[in-house]
């Protein structure tokens, strides 16, 4: 499918569109800027970037098992359009436009489960789990000429289970959904994440543009002075690139450290894991729209729902493995209460980013190249959208490589003794 976004690069191009608007951007990082304040607060711009990257990209919509009950289906927007997303009687993942084929009527409002089929509400035209129209009430025996239900099944969308989470494509022109995660269904290959199930959901809105949400999530330069709880148990000295080759941006925390509470270990960690898995925080921004901390007994989902330049949905979801699926409320307390905190702690903070960038004096600063090189490989995949370049970033070309006054991430693992000795 052509999007409106193919149509309007060709016509028009703006402002946004021109290498000259990302050229702090384009520098290499010990040169790079932050982007302008228009990019989070300029209503124009967020049209555009509903074009330009939400109708392009692979977004976000769920957790897998949200379509675990037979029949469930749920109902998301994406760039502006509602989709449909359900399975087929085989259990198909299969996504549509919640659009009736008659006369444009939308077909579900919200998740729901359905039968065998979806059915209008307007005139009953009914459809069955693969999108085929297969009833038209009292239509044909009126008298239609050269009417073929097979011409009037629902419009697709491309849909895809990965790991453990649900996307959709408006796009036909995007690379398919392995191509566009690169490497990291491999780098996350031991956790046999499409096995873990929620346990606990929460939705937060606040008045924060999304992207200050996925920046904060990527860069640990904040640690200390606005999450000092977090800062015990995933050390500033701790943290390293976890970058190949793909739509994404990586971080690990290795090795994790306890503290008193027990924020991280409370839960037993699940079964089968390697040792450097068993030790480790994965900490991974999603291009565009999700925040993946993947710890080795839970996995912490952050899906952001863009819904104005200063406002952004929040949806999360807890995850636990297969070896520990039923957690009693009171054990799951702490780790939940630690993310709830973290949470709060940075809604707090990119709120007031969103304040200071919003009061028309900001001009970019620049970023740090020991924390915020995430940001900068970010911007370069929002810049290459605008500017209409489909490529998907390398990564690094080893994970054992010093970068930027880290030290050498310590992966692949050598021993706990190497880790005790490795100078903080
Ligand atoms: S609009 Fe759906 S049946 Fe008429
Ligand atoms: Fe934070």
């Amino acid at each position: 499918m052509k999007t409106p976004t193919d149509a309007l690069t060709a016509a028009t191009g703006t402002h946004w569109t021109s290498e000259e608007a990302w050229v702090g951007t384009r520098r290499p990082i010990l040169e790079a800027h932050a982007l302008p304040a228009a990019v989070y607060a300029d209503p124009a711009f967020y049209a555009e970037e509903q074009e330009r990257v939400f109708s392009t990209s692979w977004v976000c919509v769920g957790t897998h098992d949200e379509l675990d009950a037979p029949g469930s289906a749920i109902v998301r927007s994406v760039a502006g359009r509602s989709v449909i997303l359900t399975r087929n009687q085989n259990g198909d993942l299969r996504g549509y436009f919640n659009a009736c084929r008659h006369r444009g009527t939308e077909l579900l409002e919200d998740d729901c489960t359905l039968g065998l089929t979806i059915r209008c509400p307007y005139h009953r035209w009914t459809y069955d789990r693969d999108g085929a129209l297969v009833a038209t009430p009292q239509f044909a025996d009126a008298g239609v000429d050269r009417f073929d239900t097979t011409n009037y099944g629902l419009h697709t969308v491309r849909v895809a289970s990965w790991q453990c989470l649900l996307f959709v494509c408006l796009s036909d022109e995007t690379s398919p959904i392995e191509h566009w995660f690169g490497d990291l269904d491999q780098r996350l290959a031991g956790y046999r994440l499409a096995g873990w199930r929620s346990h606990l959901t929460r939705d937060f809105e606040f008045a924060a543009n999304w992207k200050l949400v996925s920046e904060n999530f990527q860069e640990y330069y904040h640690l200390r002075w606005v999450h000092p709880e977090l800062a015990k148990v995933s050390r500033v000295q701790d943290h390293y690139r976890y970058q190949g080759t793909g739509m994404y941006c990586g971080q690990t925390t290795t090795p994790l450290s306890n503290d008193e509470r027990g924020d991280w270990d409370a839960l037993p960690p699940a079964e089968g894991l390697s040792q450097p898995d068993m030790a480790s925080g994965r900490f991974i921004a999603l291009f565009p729209n999700v925040l993946l901390s993947i710890l080795p007994n839970h996995v912490f989902v952050m899906r952001l729902d863009p819904v104005a330049p200063d406002l952004t949905r929040e949806h999360c979801t807890w995850l636990l493995p297969p070896s520990n699926p039923q957690v009693a409320d009171e054990d799951f307390a702490v780790t939940r209460n630690f993310w709830l905190d973290v949470n709060a702690e940075d809604i707090d903070i990119v709120q007031r980013g969103q304040k200071g960038l919003s009061t028309g004096s900001y001009t970019p600063g620049r970023l740090s190249p020991r924390f915020e090189e995430p940001l900068h490989r970010f911007h370069n995949m929002l810049a290459d959208r605008f500017v209409g370049i489909s490529r998907i970033p390398a990564g690094d070309e080893t994970d054992d490589q010093p970068l930027y006054g880290t030290g050498i991430n310590p992966l692949p693992w050598r021993s706990v003794e190497d880790q005790a000795r490795k100078v903080n």
